[in-house]
């Protein structure tokens, strides 16, 4: 069976989101002094490390390999956004990459005609992120709140969401035009 380049694309652009999202986990965990917070981020980044090898081992299991995603969600959200510099910046980042990723596989895993191997991967992933957010969202809140910048924490999440929307828009009107069709549509079902 031939494989579909559009496919291993797809699923190196869900791998690159896992790994730049580990990548700024590494980027917490090299700058949070509090060890609860260490012991939690140290779960979660083995947690995305994981996600981004199902992803591997999905194109592996196809036949393929991994391209390089140059233009992916977070690059392009990074362009958007610009370098995060505090703390806060970093965390409230990371609550909006983790609410987009699990947003977008609750999204393809709705549709009709996924295969039950994919299907397998998306809930495996989105199972952790309920986790993910909470915590980072807790988090946040409690450094805004220990710096009293409760207002500047929402204006920045506010930001960064605003950023994420258009990213996506674009993103999806470039899926729109490799398949006909967005994988976070809502499946017509008639
Ligand atoms: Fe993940
Ligand atoms: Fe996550």
């Amino acid at each position: 069976m031939s494989v579909d380049p559009r496919m291993v694309h797809l699923y190196s652009y869900y791998r690159d989101a896992e790994l730049r999202g580990a990548t700024l986990l590494l980027k917490l965990i090299m700058r949070v002094e509090d060890s609860e917070a260490q012991v939690k981020l140290s779960r979660h980044l083995a947690d995305e490390t994981r996600h981004a090898w199902l992803w591997t081992k999905k194109i592996a299991d196809m036949g393929a390999a991994p391209v390089r995603v140059l233009d992916g969600y977070q690059t392009r959200l990074g362009q958007g956004i610009g370098i995060p510099k505090t703390l806060v910046d970093l965390f409230a980042l990371t609550v909006v990459v983790e609410e987009r990723a699990q947003r977008r596989y609750l999204e393809h895993a709705r549709r009709p005609d996924v295969e039950p191997d994919t299907l397998e991967i998306l809930h495996e992933v989105t199972k952790d992120e309920k986790w993910h957010i909470g915590w980072i969202k807790n988090k946040l809140k409690e450094l805004a709140a220990a710096n009293g910048g409760e207002e500047k924490m929402v204006a920045t999440l506010g930001r960064y969401r605003e950023i994420d929307q258009r990213v996506v828009a674009d993103l999806i009107a470039k899926e729109r035009e490799a398949f006909g069709f967005s994988f976070s549509d809502v499946p017509d079902l008639n």
